[in-house]
């Protein structure tokens, strides 16, 4: 079958082709809110369990595109893999988010022994999802961004303001650029694999964005992000790349202009009016309901549903929320959020 044949509206539009109707797909789809998700991760024994066993990542990330038939499927993993394979110890524990040991905070970076051999299922759980996966269905890779990533590596978990890990930059700057250099080397080499073993497009994540000032917003997330896009263009140019740099605020124009991503995804609290005045013509974006709208449903769902739509009359547009999608999320509300998108 050619390209025309097989149309797939979510890979065109991040090609800049705008749609009649926006593709839609869900930050966090596979996860939490669903009970078939819930169901097979306490078969498994956990998130980490669930993530390394091919079959059953590939089936996590099938449900949300069986349930609801989203236009994007996006792989089912963790930003956090990378310093798993970068030699932390990773662990999730109920209730109390991922760890990573040693902390960076006061263990040498150098110590760490690398087990790049950690991803492989990942790329094995790539190629189930790519054979499973039907024509019209893009099928999405992603990593964390260094900044984002170096967070948790540094405080050897998440953190409130991302103090530590500032101080650390500011502190050191030579060492923090040793973190996020290697970061920004495997996540080349994990995207790279990604795609060659079927993802379609690739998106990073960059959740803790907002945390910096515009100088090292310039260091810490432009920089290491324009390095990664540009090693990925020369590897595999026709592959879009998604950049999502949470908390951005004013910072998004340069973001957009700078790092050479193809789109780019905004959160909830980017005026869409203002996004799609000042970002540069034609580049498509991704975004940006509220999540807390989307589990409050009724009519403030359908009011953020038109608002978004409204706001982008001629951008290529990726219907999306402006974070992950929260846990008690009623799946209702997606099928109503589907369908009014769809009409
Ligand atoms: O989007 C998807 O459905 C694909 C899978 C995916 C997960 N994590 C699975 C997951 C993706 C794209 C991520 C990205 C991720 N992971 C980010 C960036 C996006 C964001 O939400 O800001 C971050 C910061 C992480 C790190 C992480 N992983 C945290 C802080 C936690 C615990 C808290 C939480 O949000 O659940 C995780 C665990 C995790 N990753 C779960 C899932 C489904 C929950 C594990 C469970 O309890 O079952």
């Amino acid at each position: 079958m050619t390209d025309r044949a097989v149309p797939k509206a979510l890979l065109a539009t991040l090609m800049g082709r705008r749609q009649a109707v926006p593709p839609v797909w869900l930050m966090r789809q596979a996860g939490r809110y669903l009970p078939e998700y819930r169901a097979l991760r306490a078969r498994k024994g956990g998130f980490l369990a669930l993530a390394t066993d091919p079959e059953a990542a590939a089936e996590v990330t099938l449900q949300p595109i069986r349930r609801f038939g989203f236009d994007g499927a996006i792989l089912f993993s963790d930003i956090l893999m990378v310093p798993w394979a970068l030699g932390q110890d990773l662990s999730f524990g109920v209730g109390e988010g991922p760890r990573l040991a040693p902390p960076l905070a006061d263990h040498a970076l150098a110590a760490l022994r690398p087990r790049p051999e950690r991803l492989e299922p990942v790329y094995r759980t790539v190629r189930h999802v790519a054979a499973a996966l039907d024509p019209a269905t893009t099928f999405l890779g992603f990593a964390g961004s260094p900044w984002t990533v170096a967070t948790y590596m540094v405080a050897g978990q998440g953190s409130k303001d991302h103090g530590e890990t500032r101080r650390y930059a500011y502190r050191d700057p030579a060492g923090f650029s040793d973190i996020v250099d290697a970061i920004s080397d495997m996540t080349v080499d994990y995207l790279s694999r990604q795609i060659e073993a079927g993802v379609e497009a690739v998106q990073l994540f960059d959740s803790w964005a907002g945390s910096l000032s515009p100088e090292q917003f310039e260091r810490w997330v432009i920089a290491p992000n324009a390095r990664i896009v540009a090693a990925l263009k020369a590897r595999h140019p026709a592959t879009p790349v998604i950049g999502f740099p949470k908390g951005a605020g004013a910072k998004l124009p340069a973001y957009a202009r700078e790092t050479g991503v193809d789109a780019v995804g905004l959160d909830e609290t980017v005026d869409p009016v203002w996004a799609n005045g000042t970002l540069p013509v034609g580049m498509p974006v991704q975004g940006n309901l509220d999540p807390l709208a989307l589990e409050a449903g009724g009519a403030a769902l359908d009011r953020g549903i038109d608002r978004v739509l409204a706001a982008f009359p001629e951008r290529p547009l990726v219907f999306n929320l402006g974070h992950g999608i929260g846990q008690h999320t009623p799946v209702e509300h997606v099928e109503r959020l589907l369908a009014r998108i769809r009409g």
